[in-house]
């Protein structure tokens, strides 16, 4: 099923615009994770795609059907929440099949539904148990497949690993990427994870100020952020920033060419900060001072001081000791400009 969103607004308030004219299309069989920071409007999306929500403007559409006025049933919606939901007196089986005995199914056909779906979720050793009796993730298992008892037309899941400790979310996401591919549904998946939302989704749509931040593949956000926000929210480190005018007196400014003077705010990742030049790096470099330096793991962590601000550069391998100068270079493919509206200036 593809869904679209046509000009959709949504204010809980008449001032103000949670959602504001939200245009995008999610592909047939697609999943997509709608990511950003708490308050974002992510639930709200999901909730205007379930059909919990109806908009303030605009138009929802199932495979081009208007679907705006319609209920999250008419709409042959699963929905899968953080905190599971299950019925803690049901058994694995009743909890899955549940759905089913609500729409009339009869029994044997209920039955033999939810074994089906238990094995989908590998969760089929477990049927009589009662759902309490279960860790996290198999409770989560047993969700999905009652989202999934009536062949929905599309899986909506509402942070559903947001209960469970790291390793576990690791796994599950990944049942939950196998799950979607062998199933076909079309899914969105809400996360404010971002490692978790680039590992598992065909596309990701970023979602901050009541807008679209940037909605593509996941490698697409990390290479070419469409803005300083994007570009700051995605990757395992942080984005160093500084004012443009800290570069106006180096050679680097006159490299950058053009665009230099449309900037306002220079952005580098602190993966992309080397200490010798290539090809992959601008040809000048500016010179700082080594602040600390500490290891963790494979993960080493260096803060050098630059003209009075701080920049964190992660994964350097050569040894130079504490207030030593040295040139630093930055490596074209986490370096870049935004203008005043934060907008990426693109170099390349
Ligand atoms: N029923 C409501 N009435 C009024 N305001 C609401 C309602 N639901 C959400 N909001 C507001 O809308 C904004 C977006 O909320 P939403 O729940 O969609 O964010 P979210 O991205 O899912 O955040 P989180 O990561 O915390 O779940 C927030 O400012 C929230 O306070
Ligand atoms: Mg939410």
């Amino acid at each position: 099923m593809q869904v679209r969103f046509s000009h959709i607004s949504l204010a809980f308030t008449p001032d103000k615009d949670t959602l504001h004219d939200l245009n995008f299309t999610i592909n047939d069989g697609e999943l997509v994770c709608l990511l950003g920071p708490s308050g974002g409007g992510k639930s709200t999306t999901l909730n205007l795609i379930s059909g919990l929500l109806v908009p303030t403007k605009g138009k929802v559409l199932f495979d081009n059907q208007d679907v705006t006025k319609m209920g999250p049933s008419e709409r042959k919606i699963g929905m899968v929440f953080q905190n599971y939901s299950l019925y803690p007196h049901l058994t694995v089986e009743n909890n899955i099949a549940f759905p089913l005995k609500i729409a009339h199914w009869k029994k044997a056909d209920r039955l033999a539904r939810a074994a089906k779906l238990a094995k989908l979720v590998h969760v089929e050793d477990q049927l009589q148990k009662n759902v309490n009796e279960l860790s996290g993730g198999q409770q989560q298992r047993v969700a999905i497949a009652r989202a999934l008892a009536k062949d929905p037309n599309i899986l909506l899941l509402d942070e559903p690993l947001s209960n469970l400790d790291a390793r576990l979310r690791m796994e599950m996401r990944e049942e939950i990427r196998r799950i979607q591919q062998e199933t076909k549904i079309t899914t969105v998946f809400v996360t404010h994870d971002q490692s978790e939302a680039m590992h598992i989704s065909d596309s990701v749509m970023v979602l901050h100020n009541a807008q679209i931040q940037q909605y593509s593949k996941p490698n697409e956000l990390y290479d070419h952020p469409a803005n300083q926000f994007v570009a700051s929210f995605i990757g395992d480190n942080p984005l160093n920033t500084f004012d443009r005018s800290l570069l106006d007196d180096t050679e680097l400014k006159e490299e950058l060419g053009e665009v230099y003077d449309k900037a306002t705010t220079v952005g580098v990742r602190a993966e992309n900060i080397v200490l010798t030049k290539s090809e992959d790096t601008y040809q000048h470099g500016v010179r700082c001072k080594l602040l600390k330096s500490h290891r963790y793991g494979l993960i080493s962590t260096r803060l050098y001081s630059f003209k009075g601000i701080e920049l964190d550069a992660t994964g350097l391998t050569e040894i130079h000791d504490i207030n030593e100068e040295v040139e630093i270079y930055f490596q074209k493919r986490g370096f870049f400009l935004f203008d005043a509206s934060g907008n990426n200036l693109f170099l390349e």
